[in-house]
């Protein structure tokens, strides 16, 4: 009897543990899921909360006004500090983390931001050449519009920029990205 009890025990016990494993393995496989089709969500931290909804969306800046050089470099550039203080001179300026630019500015100390996107070293991306052919930020970032921190909306691997440089007949030959 109190074999018979002890197998029984044993039996539930492992029919639970089994129950939380197939359980487990299904978050884990949603998260995967849903982290690889909806990347949406908040990006890092930044050290001042600086949000494109509120400078995008509802005060209808440019992206070119801060991202000065998209058009005609590589890189898109970070603004500068000064870019800033073209309104935070005036506009919010005792709110605490304006007041924490406006010293850092006074101080010459750069604000380090957390990079959010970025391709490995031996991949060759230029903006300019893209913004020349009409592409839109958003098709490679998302609505940055609406992220109140930026988050990587795509995740750019070798088939996300073949397939549209296939679309597009740009080419493909290997020593385009990798030179
Ligand atoms: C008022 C200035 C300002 C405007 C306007 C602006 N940005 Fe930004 N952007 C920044 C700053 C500052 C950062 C760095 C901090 C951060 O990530 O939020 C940044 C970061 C980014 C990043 C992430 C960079 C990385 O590390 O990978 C992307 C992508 C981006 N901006 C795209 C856009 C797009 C697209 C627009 C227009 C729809 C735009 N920005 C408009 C100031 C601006
Ligand atoms: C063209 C003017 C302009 C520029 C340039 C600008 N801002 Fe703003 N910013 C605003 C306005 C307007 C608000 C909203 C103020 C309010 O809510 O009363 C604001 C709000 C903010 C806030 C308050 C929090 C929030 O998101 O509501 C922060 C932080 C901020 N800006 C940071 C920055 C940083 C960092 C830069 C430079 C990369 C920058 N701003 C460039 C106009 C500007
Ligand atoms: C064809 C895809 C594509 C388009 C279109 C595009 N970007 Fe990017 N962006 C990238 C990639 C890829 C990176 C990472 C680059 C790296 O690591 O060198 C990046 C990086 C950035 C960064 C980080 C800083 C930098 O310069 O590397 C910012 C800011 C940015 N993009 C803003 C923009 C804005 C604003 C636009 C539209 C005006 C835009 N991007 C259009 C693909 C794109
Ligand atoms: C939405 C479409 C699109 C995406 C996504 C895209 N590209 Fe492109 N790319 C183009 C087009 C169109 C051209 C052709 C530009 C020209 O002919 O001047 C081009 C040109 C280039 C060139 C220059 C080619 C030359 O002739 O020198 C490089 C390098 C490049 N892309 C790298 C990348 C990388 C790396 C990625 C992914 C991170 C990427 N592209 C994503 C459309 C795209
Ligand atoms: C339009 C741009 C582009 C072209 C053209 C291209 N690649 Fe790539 N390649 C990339 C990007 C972007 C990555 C980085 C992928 C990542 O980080 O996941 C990459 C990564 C790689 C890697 C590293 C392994 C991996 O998959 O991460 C190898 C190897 C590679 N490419 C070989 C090639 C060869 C061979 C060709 C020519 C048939 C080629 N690539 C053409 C953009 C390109």
């Amino acid at each position: 009897m109190a074999d018979e009890e002890k197998r029984v025990k044993k039996y539930e016990w492992a029919r639970g543990a089994l129950a939380a494993v197939v359980v487990l393995l299904m978050a884990a496989f949603l998260l995967v899921l849903s982290s690889t089709f909806y990347p949406v969500g908040l990006g890092p931290r930044q050290p001042i909360p600086f949000s494109h909804r509120v400078h995008v969306h509802v005060k209808q800046l440019s992206c070119l006004m801060c991202h000065t050089t998209v058009t005609e470099q590589r890189r898109a550039g970070i603004p500068p500090l000064q870019t800033c203080l073209l309104c935070h001179q005036r506009i919010i300026r005792t709110y605490p983390y304006i007041e924490k630019l406006r010293q850092a500015f006074a101080q010459g100390k750069p604000i380090i931001w957390q990079r959010v996107n970025w391709v490995p070293e031996f991949v060759y991306f230029d903006h300019s050449l893209h913004l020349n052919k009409g592409i839109d930020c958003g098709h490679c970032h998302g609505n940055v519009a609406m992220m109140d921190r930026v988050v990587a909306a795509r995740k750019f691997e070798m088939g996300f920029c073949i397939q549209c440089h296939r679309e597009k007949n740009a080419t493909h030959d290997c020593f385009t990205c990798h030179r």
